[in-house]
């Protein structure tokens, strides 16, 4: 059987299956969405964002990449954070990363993935900034473990210094921030840290909207 036809027979079986218990199902989810999350996760096939936290189509807005992460210049990354933030009017901003991140583990070697190395290049940064932490675990697997709970407060930190969250803050939304990783050894998941309006970040990283605001 061909790839794509194998992928449409489940398509197809699912759509039946959907439509089994509620014969509405799909026009009803066709006239809107109001997800309650944004999701910005590992591209891992093994961490899918819905399955993992038991969320249904329409309740989470999703954005994935390579090792989760919030690079200040990527512009797919902000406008899914504008959109879903200021147009869906998320109440919350999960970042997740996942014990064992091919990613992390890329970058915390020294082979050369061409293209690649430029993305994996901020994950190196940020290994440079905790080397002394990071080499005192001897254990490989240990020291991916927990490169990979840094990176996620780096990431939880890079959001809310984003003139998006700030601004949203200053509007008087709440949305909160948080920082999670995945284990796949267990697919539980564990909090790391939260971040709303009262979170403290350096002020070099904090903008003034001056009068903007009294506009809106
Ligand atoms: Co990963």
């Amino acid at each position: 059987m061909k790839v794509k036809d194998k992928l449409f027979l489940s398509n197809k079986a699912w759509a039946l299956e959907m439509q089994k218990n509620d014969p509405d199902y799909f026009k009803k989810l066709a006239k809107d969405q109001a997800p309650n999350y944004l999701w910005i996760g590992c591209s891992d096939s093994r961490v899918p964002a819905n399955e993992i936290i038991g969320a249904q189509p329409g309740e989470l807005f999703v954005h994935r990449n390579i090792a989760n992460m919030v690079v200040h210049t990527d512009l797919n990354l902000l406008s899914v954070l504008e959109y879903a933030v200021n147009y869906l009017n998320v109440d919350h901003v999960i970042l997740c990363g996942h014990t064992g991140c091919g990613g992390i583990k890329a970058a915390l070697s020294q082979s050369n993935f061409d293209l690649l190395n430029k993305w994996l290049r901020n994950l190196k940064d940020i290994y440079y900034h905790h080397r002394e932490e990071i080499h005192l675990i001897k254990d490989s697997e240990a020291k991916v473990n927990k490169l990979v709970e840094i990176n996620v407060v780096e990431q939880v930190h890079n959001l809310i210094k984003t003139g998006v969250v700030q601004k949203a803050w200053k509007k008087g939304n709440n949305v909160t921030v948080h920082g999670w990783v995945y284990d796949m050894e267990t697919g539980i998941i564990k909090s790391l840290l939260e971040c709303d309006k009262n979170a403290e970040f350096d002020s070099i990283y904090r903008y003034d909207f001056g009068d903007e605001l009294d506009s809106l």
